[in-house]
């Protein structure tokens, strides 16, 4: 029970690995608020918190509405009386975000909304709390789409950018002991990862070569929901800023 008595908002919740972090979250004694822009699947997953006897509320929010950010951060106050913990996990990876040529201002504002300033939208409203409850810890999730090249390059910026956001929080909110840390999954198997195999296929993009040094299969969203809850627990005190691919070694080339 590493998060026993915390509060944690996991934003994109109701699916993959948001819903595995609501989770083990609550299994390790948080409770939790999960905020996802699908309000059904926000409610199922708190429902399967209760059911394995964890606390949770759900919320529906699009983290790319400023209001509705600040809002969700605000019921989570009331609701629970504390707040330490926040991840920030809702994303999008769109069909149309491919080649360049083809990528239209929309899209592009679409995904950054999403997958950027949702996350500076969260930062900035409940780090505040979070340092008022004596300090906490932030785990963003990026890609390794931050790390090495990718196609989609809507995406690949605003994984960058987010990882290098959180280097940002972490040093400016060191000294209010409040920790941020960057998860960089590889493929794992989710929604996301499924429609994306799909959608590759139908445009005749070539998947990806696995290739030798990779752990021969998808990652699962329980292995990325054990190393956030690690991050954001004390069992990872001396750990900020710090950038962790969770990726089978597709990194290592
Ligand atoms: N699956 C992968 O292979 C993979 C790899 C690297 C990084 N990631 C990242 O991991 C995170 C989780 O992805 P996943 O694979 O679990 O995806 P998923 O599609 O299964 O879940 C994403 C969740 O985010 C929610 N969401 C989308 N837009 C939202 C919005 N505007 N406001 C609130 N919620 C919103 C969706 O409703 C969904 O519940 C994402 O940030 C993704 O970019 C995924």
């Amino acid at each position: 029970m590493i998060l026993q008595g915390k509060v944690a908002i996991i934003t994109g919740a109701a699916s993959g690995m948001g819903r595995a972090m609501c989770l083990r979250f609550a299994q390790e004694g948080a409770s939790v608020a999960a905020v996802d822009v699908d309000r059904k699947g926000a409610e199922a997953v708190a429902k399967q918190v209760h059911d394995a006897g964890g606390e949770a509320m759900p919320f529906t929010c699009d983290v790319s509405q400023r209001d509705q950010v600040r809002e969700a951060v605000a019921a989570t106050v009331r609701r629970f009386g504390k707040l330490h913990l926040l991840v920030n996990n809702a994303g999008i990876y769109l069909k149309d975000d491919y080649l360049l040529e083809d990528l239209t201002e929309e899209t592009w504002d679409k995904v950054m909304g999403v997958n950027l300033k949702g996350a500076f939208y969260f930062c900035r409203f409940a780090i505040p709390e979070i340092i008022t409850c004596g300090g906490g810890a932030v785990v963003n999730i990026a890609s390794t789409a931050a790390l090495a090249g990718v196609d989609h390059p809507a995406y690949a910026a605003s994984k960058g950018a987010l990882l290098n956001m959180t280097r940002a929080v972490a040093r400016q909110y060191a000294a209010d002991n409040v920790r941020a840390n960057v998860i960089c999954p590889g493929s794992t198997d989710t929604a996301m990862s499924r429609n994306a195999a799909a959608f590759r296929q139908e445009a005749t993009i070539p998947f990806p070569r696995m290739t030798s040094w990779i752990l021969p299969r998808s990652g699962r969203p329980e292995e990325i929901a054990s190393v956030a809850a690690f991050l954001a627990s004390e069992e990872a005190s001396y750990i900020t800023a710090a950038v962790y691919p969770v990726d089978g070694g597709l990194t290592a080339i």
